[in-house]
């Protein structure tokens, strides 16, 4: 997690995330997302924990998992509780209508099967990923024996997808569930809506980084303040 003296520490990022914790209530089943915005959810979280906050949480990622041990958070599993009270998670971008562009980590997939059993989901963000219209590459993890076709098919879509790299000279990013990442860029997104539908359909694809199931945004600027936009 980003400290006050890191690089990557903004200011909206810590406001947002710590407080969306406050929508925990006791005896929820909680959806924890991946990143350094739900980094700070999950601390808060286990903050009240401590204090006494009855709870389970589902996580979406290894890296999640750990926040959450460490934090003293109880954890679950959906296959015990298929239904999430609530699941709160960051996003890369998120568009006016609350459609949001998410897998910057390569945690899309947990993180979409993790918001879609959840009766709320929650977007936590500071105020650079709020944008008009989304426009940056929309992550997609695919089988790497299907890369080469999920690039064609993504060409037939008019984006152009390259395949994610640890670093120039390192191999392809590996995701939790062993596959590889590409990211396709389709320029400004104009029916984030109808791209998600024609992504699922390509075969050998095994999930998009698009999210059309927002129901709350909460965005935090650099002073601290929150913005809550909800659908
Ligand atoms: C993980 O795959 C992503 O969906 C993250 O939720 C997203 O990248 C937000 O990350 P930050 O909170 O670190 O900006």
């Amino acid at each position: 997690m980003a400290d006050r003296n890191s690089a990557g520490y903004h200011a909206g990022k810590e406001a947002a995330g710590k407080s969306a914790a406050d929508l925990v209530e006791d005896g929820m089943i909680v959806g924890l997302g991946t990143g350094s915005t739900t980094a700070y959810t999950i601390k808060e979280i286990g903050k009240r924990v401590k204090e006494g906050l009855d709870i389970l949480a589902v996580v979406t990622s290894y890296q999640s998992e750990m926040l959450a041990i460490e934090a003293g958070i109880p954890l679950t599993s959906l296959a015990e509780h298929s239904l999430l009270d609530i699941a709160i998670d960051g996003a890369d971008q998120v568009n006016f209508d609350l459609d949001a562009i998410k897998g910057g980590g390569a945690a899309h997939t947990r993180e979409k099967i993790v918001a879609l059993s959840a009766k709320r989901f929650i977007i936590v963000a500071d105020d650079s990923k709020y944008v008009k219209e989304l426009e940056m590459p929309v992550p997609i993890e695919v089988l790497p024996c299907a890369c080469k076709l999920v690039q064609k098919q993504i060409a037939d879509l008019g984006g152009n997808a390259v395949i994610r790299a640890a670093s120039k000279k390192d191999g392809p990013v590996i995701t939790d569930n062993g596959n590889f990442i590409l990211d396709a860029d389709f320029g400004k997104i104009k029916n984030p809506e109808e791209l998600s539908s024609d992504l699922s359909k390509c075969v050998g694809l095994v999930e998009h980084g698009i999210f059309t199931n927002v129901d709350e945004v909460y965005i935090g600027d650099l002073d601290g303040n929150i913005k809550v936009l909800k659908k």
